[in-house]
């Protein structure tokens, strides 16, 4: 009985103000199980259509009895807590659980599934969800990163691999990807994002849908995708994880559904809903968002599962008075499924004999999950290929295409005297800093399968590089560490070696110093530990954490060349470096194949060519900073207004969009096929772009709008294209974009509505937000 779990350890930690203490104790259960020795068997099926899924939906309903229908709506913890509670096989058995998450073993997927099948009265198979969001096991960069590849294609192969493999394992549901637009730094989960934009958002939403599901829900080695977290989630208040998010209508429309809308377009089968309350009302219970956009107004067809005992969550939020007002504002906002908290298993049943909530909304609740199951040919085929696992997820190929995305979503931010690419015939490189060998920091956080005795860290990287001939010292220098630590510290494996000491921190410091003068060159690995981003991991300041700034100063002191490889997943403080270190490359957390990436590019076997996805401050006290911001009356370069600040300029320290390369690039020959059109009509814009430089490389060529007047300001520029091409030293492409409704289209607050307005409009096509090449064009009524 879950009245059973609820009485246990389970329930009274979960009432607990804590839940992040909850969950990690929840998790440390599951994942101390860490091996998956066995395979998948992906859904071998076509799609079925809408009449064939309602009929099948139909004659099962009619068979269900309510608490088998209410157990759809469960999402159970994969693992039973504390002695006496009941375990997930026991709820499975009596048709009381649609899902389960947190579990990876597969002998252990396939045994509740088992459980299910066989021992339920309707033999429902089980739904298996799991975080898999930038790789199962071979680790991909992360999302933050994958998306400065400005590469949807990339994207979508990454989400594909990763599919492959969670399905093999018995995953059928990733609870990614997550699309919320981030703005602020401070904010942990930017790192789990595509960054601040909704058009490079909306683009990557779209690719990760494709890569996850594959052309249609239930196709074979997929899985179900779940757009999340919807929504407002990336902009709490001063960046800090779960706090109130405050959104007007306008922006939330024309900035942070877009990329949501952009899943749903692409077919995503599922949703979460997030933590936060939106404009005062806790999302989870938002029926704005649930009931009237999503299905409303973007009719959605798939279900909507909370985030981990955010059901739960309304209570402490001060918006549902108790655990049954909680489950009646949720289900009747339009949640379908609770995740982890019991909720719905205790209070829907009641609820229902009360009248308060009919039979029709149980069946409305419940039938997209059912359509979900039997759209992933969960029916036919509940369980996986034990013996396929291990072959599965040690593909070589996976690991190669690891190594490329990596390549691919690196930005070089700074190159002076083209200390970059370094010469391989180089006699010595001190590799320097807390991050040069830490094999769980390359791979970042939510790299919840990958197995750090997989990764290659940059020393590795270097070493492998190199080889013998050349003489590598590393020094690790002082040690970082979360001044308050993260609830997901159970999963750092390994021993935990004793901290430094303040002496030893200190002999470490002056140790790192010296190997560099001892060097030709030095290669300071330098950010943060992979718990400093994602959940619970949000920041007050965006320095370099602990003593890496002075490390960093000291060893540019020696006078020795310096290259600083940023291992991270937010823009961090960079002010200082960018003016005295020659040459910088944002890794971010490059994953599985992350050292041999950086290794590829430090030594010029690969040409950078990523781009930011965020705005780069230059300090903490500009954030929130985003390059498509108004106007205003009084324009910053007019009067000498050049910043709002009197201490400090008002523009970034990279702009968005913005990204080296080891060649350079000409933008030529801006053309509009015509300069004036009307309303509803479509315009196409031509550029030629030429590799000037000596080097093969890669140019992501954007365009960028501007509506000049109309019935509300419109941001400075939005980006309104991209394409990301390779050209041969001397090669010239001519580019095509095409811009129509929806591109010159917004959320205007006057009309409240989508509109497109007959105005004026700039264009600019370039190589970042700052492009210079301009033209104009006019929309007529
Ligand atoms: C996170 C979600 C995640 C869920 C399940 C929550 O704490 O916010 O992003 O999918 O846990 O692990």
């Amino acid at each position: 009985m879950w009245c059973r779990i609820l009485s246990s350890s389970f329930f009274l930690r979960l009432r607990s103000p804590n839940v992040a203490a909850f969950k990690s104790a929840a998790l440390a259960g599951v994942f101390a199980v860490l091996l998956f020795s066995v395979p998948g068997v992906a859904a071998q099926h076509t799609p079925l259509t809408e009449q064939q899924v309602d009929a099948r939906v139909n004659a099962l309903l009619g068979q269900m009895t309510l608490e088998e229908k209410i157990g759809q709506l469960a999402q159970l913890p994969g693992m039973a807590f504390g002695p006496g509670a009941v375990k997930p096989e026991e709820h499975l058995r009596k048709g009381e659980g649609g899902s389960v998450l947190w579990l990876n073993e597969t002998a252990k997927i396939n045994q509740l599934q088992r459980v299910a099948i066989e021992q339920s009265r309707l033999h429902i198979p089980v739904l298996f969800g799991l975080d898999v969001i930038h790789g199962y096991r071979t680790i991909f960069p992360v999302p933050l990163a994958t998306a400065a590849s400005w590469d949807p294609s990339l994207v979508e192969q990454a989400q594909t691999i990763a599919a492959r493999e969670a399905s093999a394992a018995g995953i059928r549901w990733t609870f990614g990807p997550m699309v919320d637009i981030a703005r602020d730094p401070r904010w942990g989960r930017i790192v789990e994002g595509a960054g601040e934009d909704p058009f490079l958002g909306a683009a990557m939403a779209r690719a990760q849908v494709r890569g996850f599901q594959g052309p249609y829900v239930g196709s074979p080695e997929h899985v179900l995708a779940c757009a999340k977290h919807f929504a407002g989630y990336g902009a709490p208040d001063g960046g800090r994880d779960i706090d109130s998010a405050y959104i007007p209508e306008e922006l939330l429309r024309n900035v942070y559904l877009l990329p949501f809308h952009a899943a749903v377009e692409a077919g995503v089968g599922s949703f979460m809903s997030a933590y936060m309350d939106l404009n005062d009302v806790p999302a989870t219970g938002n029926r704005f968002l649930l009931h009237d956009v999503l299905r409303g107004e973007w009719g959605f067809r798939g279900f909507v599962v909370s985030d981990a005992f955010s059901v739960q969550g309304l209570i402490p939020h001060g918006f549902a008075r108790d655990p049954q007002d909680a489950a009646y504002r949720a289900l009747t906002a339009g949640l379908n499924m609770d995740m982890a908290s019991g909720i719905f298993l205790q209070n829907l049943g009641p609820l229902v004999k009360q009248g308060r909530i009919s039979p029709a909304q149980i069946d409305e609740g419940v039938r997209p999950i059912l359509a979900t199951k039997i759209r992933l040919g969960l029916f036919e085929q509940p369980y996986v290929d034990e013996s396929r696992v291990e072959q599965v997820l040690n593909a070589p190929e996976h690991r190669q295409f690891a190594r490329t995305a990596a390549q691919r979503s690196m930005v070089l931010l700074r190159n002076e005297n083209q200390l970059l690419p370094l010469d391989k015939k180089v006699s010595s490189i001190a590799v320097i800093g807390p991050l040069a060998d830490s094999k769980q920091d390359t791979e970042g956080s939510w790299a919840v399968m990958g197995q750090p005795s997989d990764a290659v860290t940059v020393l590795e990287g270097i070493r492998n590089k190199l080889g013998p001939g050349v003489r590598i010292e590393y020094a690790k220098g002082p040690e970082i560490k979360r001044d308050i630590p993260s609830f997901f510290d159970v999963f750092r494996p390994g021993p935990k070696a004793p901290p430094q000491t303040p002496a030893e921190a200190e002999d470490a410091f002056n140790k790192a110093v010296d190997a560099a003068r001892r060097a030709d060159v030095a290669v300071m690995v330098l950010g943060e530990l992979a718990n400093m981003s994602g959940e619970g991991a949000s920041r007050s300041s965006v320095d370099l954490p602990g003593r890496q700034q002075q490390v960093l100063e000291a060893v540019v002191a020696t006078g020795k060349p310096v290259v600083l490889v940023l291992i991270n997943g937010r823009p961090l403080n960079l002010a200082w470096a960018a003016e005295h270190v020659p040459a910088i490359l944002e890794a971010w957390y490059p994953g599985t194949e992350g050292g041999n990436a950086v290794a590829n590019i430090l030594f010029g076997d690969a040409n950078p060519g990523g781009k930011l996805p965020v705005t780069w401050p230059r300090s903490v006290g500009q954030i929130p900073i985003y390059y498509a911001h108004n106007l205003t009356h009084q324009p910053e370069t007019s009067r000498g207004f050049v910043s709002r600040y009197w201490d400090g300029l008002s523009s970034p320290l990279y702009p968005f969009g913005f990204g080296l390369s080891y060649t350079k690039f000409a933008f030529s020959n801006l053309q509009l096929n015509q300069t004036q059109v009307r309303v509803g009509q479509k315009l196409d814009v031509a550029v030629d772009v030429e590799n000037t430089g000596s080097r093969a490389g890669d140019e992501v060529v954007q365009l960028y709008i501007h509506q000049q007047a109309g019935s509300a300001s419109r941001p400075v520029r939005e980006l309104k294209g991209f394409q990301r091409i390779t050209l041969a030293p001397g090669e010239r492409k001519t580019l095509h974009f095409s811009l129509g409704k929806e591109e010159l289209s917004f959320w205007s607050p006057q009309a409240k509505k989508w509109v497109e307005e007959p105005e004026n409009f700039d264009l600019w096509v370039g190589a970042d937000s700052t492009a210079t090449l301009h033209t104009t064009f006019k929309v007529n009524p």
